[in-house]
């Protein structure tokens, strides 16, 4: 990817991040997700006083992402942590990532970073590998066109 296409991704991630609602953990997290049309599409994560009905960052952007009809994406950034100064390399739960798996290929690009000058690049085939995905329900199932 274009450096200049990085830093917008790392950029859009942490202005998403200050719209997080984490009032429980107070882990803050924002998502930039690059479709394959160059489309950016957002999200941070939503908590839950029940806990159990929040939801990352990354889902939340996919969400946003395939209910607009769009599938295909190549990139997603995302940017987490406590605090502003000093974040964490915020990598996807074991659930976005497999809800990564659904819609993008192996070499899709996970950067997950601090700030502009302060990131890791990974592939979805890196931190899933081994996957299930839609492939192994190739066959015709009920309902399925
Ligand atoms: N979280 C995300 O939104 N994305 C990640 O990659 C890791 C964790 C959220 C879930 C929860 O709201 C908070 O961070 C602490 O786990």
């Amino acid at each position: 990817m274009e450096q200049k296409q990085l830093r917008t991704l790392i950029e859009t991630a942490a202005a998403q991040r200050q719209l997080s609602y984490a009032p429980y953990s107070g882990y803050r997290v924002g998502a930039a997700l690059l479709a394959a049309d160059g489309r950016i599409f957002t999200g941070c994560n939503v908590e839950n006083a029940a806990y159990a009905p929040s939801i990352c960052a990354e889902r939340t952007a996919i969400a946003k992402a395939v209910s607009e009809g769009v599938h295909s994406f190549s990139a997603i950034c995302v940017v987490g942590g406590f605090t502003d100064e000093s974040d964490d390399y915020s990598t996807p739960c074991g659930f976005c990532r497999q809800t990564l798996r659904e819609f993008c290929s192996p070499g899709f690009q996970i950067i997950v970073a601090k700030n502009t000058a302060d990131y890791k690049t990974f592939t979805l085939d890196q931190l899933l590998p081994e996957s299930f995905g839609p492939e192994n329900l190739r066959m015709k199932a009920p309902g399925k066109k």
